[in-house]
């Protein structure tokens, strides 16, 4: 296209390089945002009408043309071609062709610098909703395992190393909460983002009366940008729910590391349905993880995406400049990957098989350690000094090769003679879940509050609005 053809060409005199508007051009990932270009194009239309800036037939017109213009772009065949610039131009050169010089009227008092931050918060908010429901139906999953795990006892570690026993139930909904969490940020970052930027024009507002209410409710905002400079300027929308959405990933990877490690040999507590697993080319014997394995590995790309924008904005003065342009990839990517990676995940969890028997034999009897010291602790003995005693306990019967659970009640007597005959009761697994039944803890009375509380949250979040 020569530039006199483009809708900015008036003042140039040579045409754009090729070169230059290939490098230029954003229509090749900005298509995304064709739906809601239109929408957003359709409700500007019927306000220009009501500031009188377009009679009630050329709006008719407009918005019909628009309708036909989405009509073909929605066409798989249709090919958005890079001398059209970005989505906005498009649709405007399309519709010209399609309808007339009426067309032309259409971007009255209209900037693609207010456009596109409009068009970028509508995409948003569906995207928000859809990552948000793909959570709660993780969530879900969560529960419904932690239902059938309230006995399933396992090693729970720190520093990876085993710590005390706890149950499989608990840990399944540390996850749901983790979850919670990511939900409640993704939807305070729709909130925020729920602001009409249309009528700030390029950067310092619209020349013409425009009724940014009416548009606001047109769109389904809540308020409108107080500030033209920086209605035209911001992306925090964008950073905030890269930010989210990196935290999700986080999680989501440490989760897959310890299920990794768990579906290893040497540990043996779970197996990944087959569906979820893949082969080697070289091994035959192999089934490899890899459903985790990639969900870990692409948290790379979502907190890449996140560095990526916090550097396109640091050393952008106001308003906009074309760097912004760059906004646009990293957080569509991001919304693909950690929805590609939430349905994986959920299906992987819901998927796996549980060896109940081996997660809890392999639970060492160190792990009591804790108990016994908590035992004397309840006879008076100060917990630093009980530590010590069940310390030097541990040390003399790793020379002997002995286990905790080995001892009897006269050896805990002589070690010290605070204990007492039921001392060897709290080297009992259920012993030392059932005494952790606080709020929070992970004792089965405990469990069965926390499984409420969780389902109280999926009830809510079904009836509320997002
Ligand atoms: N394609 C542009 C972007 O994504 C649209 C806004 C262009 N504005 C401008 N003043 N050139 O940011």
């Amino acid at each position: 296209m020569s530039t006199s053809d483009k809708p900015w060409g008036g003042r140039f005199g040579t045409s754009t390089a090729q070169l230059m508007e290939r490098f230029n051009a954003s229509i090749g990932f900005d298509c995304r945002l064709m739906e809601v270009d239109i929408a957003g194009s359709c409700a500007y239309a019927r306000t220009l009408t009501r500031a009188g800036l377009l009679t009630a037939d050329e709006c008719a017109q407009i918005i019909d043309g628009l309708e036909k213009v989405r009509d073909e772009m929605r066409e798989p065949s249709y090919e958005f071609a890079d001398h059209l610039e970005d989505i906005h131009m498009a649709v405007e050169t399309r519709l010209t062709e399609l309808i007339g010089p009426v067309g032309g009227k259409l971007h009255t008092g209209r900037s693609r610098n207010d456009q596109v931050n409009l068009d970028e918060r509508l995409y948003l908010r569906t995207a928000i909703a859809a990552t948000v429901g793909r959570i709660r139906q993780l969530q879900q999953v969560l529960v419904d395992f932690a239902a059938d795990h309230t006995e399933t006892i396992l090693p729970g570690y720190t520093h990876l190393q085993q710590a005390q026993p706890i149950l499989l139930a608990h840990y399944a909904l540390s996850l749901f909460w983790a979850l919670d969490r990511d939900a409640q940020r993704l939807t305070d970052a729709a909130d925020r983002a729920d602001v009409l930027p249309l009528g700030s024009g390029a950067l310092a507002g619209s020349a013409f009366p425009l009724d940014r209410s009416f548009m606001a409710q047109e769109l389904g905002f809540s308020r409108v940008s107080p500030n033209s400079l920086d209605a035209v300027s911001d992306r925090d929308y964008f950073l905030e729910a890269l930010s989210a959405l990196s935290i999700t990933i986080i999680h989501l990877s440490r989760y897959c590391e310890d299920i990794i490690l768990w579906s290893s040999a040497e540990f043996g507590f779970v197996e990944l349905d087959d569906a979820y697993s893949t082969g080697s080319s070289m091994m035959p014997q192999k089934k490899n993880p890899d459903s985790l394995e990639l969900v870990r590995g692409k948290s790379g790309r979502i907190v890449g995406g996140l560095v990526s924008l916090l550097m396109t904005m640091k050393g952008l003065g106001l308003t906009y400049g074309k760097d912004l342009q760059e906004d646009k990839e990293p957080v569509f990517d991001a919304f693909d990957t950690i929805d590609d990676c939430l349905d994986v995940f959920t299906a992987a969890w819901a998927t796996m098989k549980v060896n109940v028997d081996r997660m809890e034999s392999s639970i060492d009897a160190g792990a009591l350690a804790t108990d016994l010291a908590d035992y004397l602790v309840r006879k008076g003995v100060p917990f630093r000094e009980s530590h010590h005693i069940i310390g030097q306990i541990v040390r003399s019967i790793l020379d002997e090769k002995r286990l905790l659970t080995d001892l009897t009640a006269e050896d805990l007597h002589n070690f010290d003679p605070h204990f007492e005959a039921d001392a060897v009761e709290c080297l009992d697994l259920r012993q030392s879940l059932a005494a952790r039944n606080l709020p929070g803890g992970t004792g089965p009375e405990a469990i069965q509050d926390q499984l409420k509380a969780a389902r109280v949250v999926l009830t809510d979040a079904d009836i509320s609005p997002h």
